[in-house]
């Protein structure tokens, strides 16, 4: 996959979405930098997942242009720079399938689900999986795991695809301390390496630990910058309508 990172990884401009005319997202935009580990705040409803399905090509903006590693959402989901890893309550965890199976997802792309496997695919699922330490769990079914398992899961998924942006829609939601310990280290891990990186979360005291930029978002993108310059006690409290508790700001 060529993906030239010293262009932006997600360019958005001026992007409205409407659910049956009622407007979710209103005049939004954000740009965000290649390598950069971006948290993303704001109330329930305020718009955060329909941002990520916005980068996803899940949904359409009504107004306005979304650009991921210069292409359109769905061209960058073809080549697959970026991976999703969804809100736990949008999968289905009946659904019969192993976690290798999950993590082989990965490698077909969305064009070539019927394709057998090749021995490059299981290297990279192989390896995926030893990454997040999920390994000895190959054979289970993914409604077996714990939430924070399934959640390593997908990470594996998006490893083994190569992505190079790594979305994840409130991953810390029903994982307990050590586990969202535990997926930040992987996560910031993979930061290192040069991957962009960009989770929603409710989690307002730890973000500040390995988030160096932080999106508000108010049905639209009300600021977007280093952590430093954007949670702040003022913005935040903009954010959520005045109402933040227990929190230590920089400023
Ligand atoms: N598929 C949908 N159909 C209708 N309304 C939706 C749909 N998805 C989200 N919404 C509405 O859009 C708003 C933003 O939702 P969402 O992006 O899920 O917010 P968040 O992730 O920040 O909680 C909410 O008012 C929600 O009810
Ligand atoms: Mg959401």
């Amino acid at each position: 996959m060529m993906i030239d990172k010293s262009k932006l990884a997600i360019d958005i401009q001026g992007v409205d979405v409407h659910y049956h005319g009622f407007a979710a997202l209103r005049d939004t935009s954000i740009q965000i930098e290649h390598g950069t580990f971006s948290g993303v705040i704001g109330m329930n409803g305020a718009g955060k997942s329909t941002l990520f399905k916005v980068v996803m090509g899940l949904v359409r903006p009504t107004r306005g242009r979304a650009i991921v590693c210069e292409r359109t959402p769905r061209q960058a989901q073809k080549i697959g720079c970026v991976a999703y890893v969804p809100q736990s309550e949008q999968v289905d965890w009946d659904f019969p399938i192993s976690v290798y199976d999950v993590v082989m997802m990965g490698r077909y792309g969305a064009q070539n689900i019927f394709r057998s496997p090749r021995g490059d695919d299981r290297a990279r699922v192989e390896g995926a999986l030893e990454r997040v330490g999920m390994a000895e769990y190959r054979d289970r079914q993914i409604g077996e795991l714990s939430g924070g398992q399934r959640k390593r899961v997908f990470v594996a998924r998006a490893l083994a695809q190569g992505a190079e942006i790594l979305l994840l829609d409130e991953p810390f939601a029903g994982v307990d301390a050590k586990s969202e310990r535990a997926l930040t280290e992987l996560l910031v891990s993979f930061k290192a390496e040069g991957k962009t990186i960009i989770l929603s979360t409710h989690e307002l005291t730890s973000l500040t630990e390995y988030c160096d930029h932080v999106a508000l978002v108010k049905h639209t993108v009300v600021a977007y910058g280093p952590t430093e310059e954007v949670f702040t006690r003022d913005l935040v409290s903009h954010t959520y309508d005045g109402i933040v508790h227990r929190v230590a700001f920089a400023k």
